[in-house]
C-alpha cells in the first residue's frame, strides 16, 4: 500500500551538462519496476533534468530546499510555486545539512511543509539525531520531536501525503551507515509518531532510510522492517552504482 522509492540527493554536484548526461545513461538502462525513482539535482541543473528525462518524465523530481514564501525579495532563494512551475513533484524539506549547516529550525521545516503542500508539491521532510544524541539515547525523542514539529502545520490529509526521511546525522557521507535493526527501530518509532498525528492513515506514508547506502548494503537495509525506500547521496552520483541500488 506504501509506495517504494528509490531517492537520489545530488547535493552540491552535477552541472546541468554532467546532469544532463547523467539521465541519459541512466534512463537507456534503467528497467522501470513498481518501485519510484526521484532525482533531487541542484536547482541550476533541475531544467536539463527535466529535459533529459523526457515527457513525461519517467522519474519524480524534486528540488532540494524552498524559501518558505512565494515569493519577494530574498536574494538567491528559490520558491515552492518556482519548483512547481519548473516541474518538480517534490521538495527535501529538514535536511541535515540544512540544519546543520544552514541552521534551520523545526519551525523553518513547519512553514517549508506548509508552502511546500499548498504548492501542490511532496515534503520529503527528513528527521536524524547526531552521534551525541543517538549516545545519550535521545534518537527516539528528537526523531519524533522533528516529524511532529516538521509537520505541524499540514492537516491529516496533508500529513499523510507527505514522505518522511530517517537519516542519522553520523551516517551521512561517513561510510557508516545504520544496521538494518537500528533503521528498522527507528522507522517504528516514527511510524507510532505518525499514528498518534493522523492514526491509521500512517500505514500510508512511506518512510525512506539514507545514510551511507551503497550497492552493498541496499538490499538488506530495504529488506528492515518499516523501510520504503532509501535516499541517497554519494552512491546516487555515479550511474553504475545508482543503476544497482535502484534494482536491489
Ligand atoms: P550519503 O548517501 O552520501 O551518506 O548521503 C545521505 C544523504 O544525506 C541523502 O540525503
Amino acid at each position: 500500500m506504501r509506495k517504494r522509492i528509490f531517492a537520489a540527493n545530488w547535493k552540491m554536484n552535477h552541472g546541468p551538462t554532467a546532469a544532463a548526461g547523467f539521465i541519459h545513461q541512466f534512463r537507456s538502462r534503467w528497467v522501470k519496476g513498481d518501485a519510484e525513482v526521484a532525482f533531487f539535482p541542484s536547482a541550476l541543473s533541475f531544467a536539463a533534468v527535466r529535459a533529459a528525462a523526457g515527457d513525461p518524465s519517467p522519474f519524480k523530481l524534486g528540488v532540494q530546499n524552498v524559501y518558505a514564501a512565494d515569493r519577494g525579495a530574498f536574494t538567491g532563494e528559490n520558491s515552492a510555486p518556482m519548483a512547481k512551475d519548473a516541474g518538480a513533484d517534490y521538495v527535501l524539506v529538514g535536511h541535515s545539512e540544512r540544519r546543520h549547516v544552514f541552521g534551520e529550525t523545526d519551525a523553518d521545516c513547519a512553514a517549508k511543509c506548509a508552502i511546500v503542500e499548498r504548492s501542490g508539491l511532496t515534503p520529503l521532510l527528513c528527521v536524524g539525531e547526531t552521534l551525541q544524541q543517538r549516545q545519550k539515547g535521545e534518537t527516539s525523542s528528537i526523531v519524533t520531536r522533528q516529524l511532529r514539529e516538521g509537520l505541524a502545520k499540514l492537516d491529516q490529509i496533508e500529513a499523510t501525503t507527505s514522505v518522511i526521511a530517517y537519516e542519522p546525522v553520523w551516517a551521512i557521507g561517513t561510510g557508516q551507515n545504520a544496521t538494518p535493526q537500528d533503521a528498522a527501530e527507528t522507522h517504528a518509532v516514527l511510524r507510532r509518531a505518525l499514528r498518534d498525528l493522523i492514526g491509521d492513515r500512517a500505514a500510508e506514508v512511506s518512510i525512506l532510510y539514507g545514510g551511507s547506502v551503497t550497492p552493498a548494503n541496499a538490499a538488506q537495509i530495504l529488506a528492515a522492517s518499516d523501510v520504503d525506500g532509501v535516499l541517497v547521496g554519494g552512491a546516487s552520483l555515479e550511474v553504475e552504482s545508482w543503476l544497482s541500488i535502484c534494482s536491489a
